[in-house]
């Protein structure tokens, strides 16, 4: 709904104490929405970072950021879960995506990482390396459904107002 959430958002030249700062500010954003994972673009900044911790579920706190994340293979195999978004609060949907993927990004520290990723973690990355490319879950949908998604999200919107 956020035209925001449709913008690209740009690789982070060096990973230094501010960016580490602002990954904090991330990690705490995430945790106060019961988020699983959070994406820079979501908050209103254009670098290249998501921060995920899908250990939350099992209530334990295993914080993981990704910077500039690309994603370097894909399954063919797929899976579907069933996905929300904190930009899209209460509303969810049913999305097909690779199983596994292999994700090359930089650590806390700036150091070049790959990780193989299954299951929810794979999921929960490809989520969050969309945002940063501008794209949403509801992308995926089929368009009646999506339309009655963004439909509710305004009418909530007017009714805040
Ligand atoms: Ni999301």
């Amino acid at each position: 709904p956020d035209p925001r959430l449709k913008l690209i958002a740009r690789p982070v030249e060096k990973v230094d104490d501010s960016v580490r700062r602002f990954i904090d500010d991330m990690y705490e954003t995430m945790y106060n929405a019961d988020g699983i994972g959070l994406a820079a673009t979501q908050v209103g900044d254009l670098r290249r970072i998501l921060v995920l911790d899908i250990a939350q579920k099992e209530n334990r706190r295993e914080p993981k950021v990704f910077i500039n994340p690309e994603i370097s293979w894909l399954s063919e195999e797929t899976n579907t879960y069933t996905e929300g978004c904190l930009s899209f609060p209460e509303h969810f949907a049913d999305v097909v995506r690779p199983k596994k993927i292999k994700v090359k990004y930089l650590d806390y520290d700036g150091k070049q990482q790959e990780v193989e990723a299954d299951e929810l973690l794979a999921t929960c990355l490809q989520h969050e390396i969309d945002h940063l490319n501008g794209k949403v879950f509801v992308d995926y949908i089929p368009p009646v459904k999506r339309d009655i998604i963004l439909r509710k999200l305004k009418k909530e919107k007017r009714n805040d107002d």
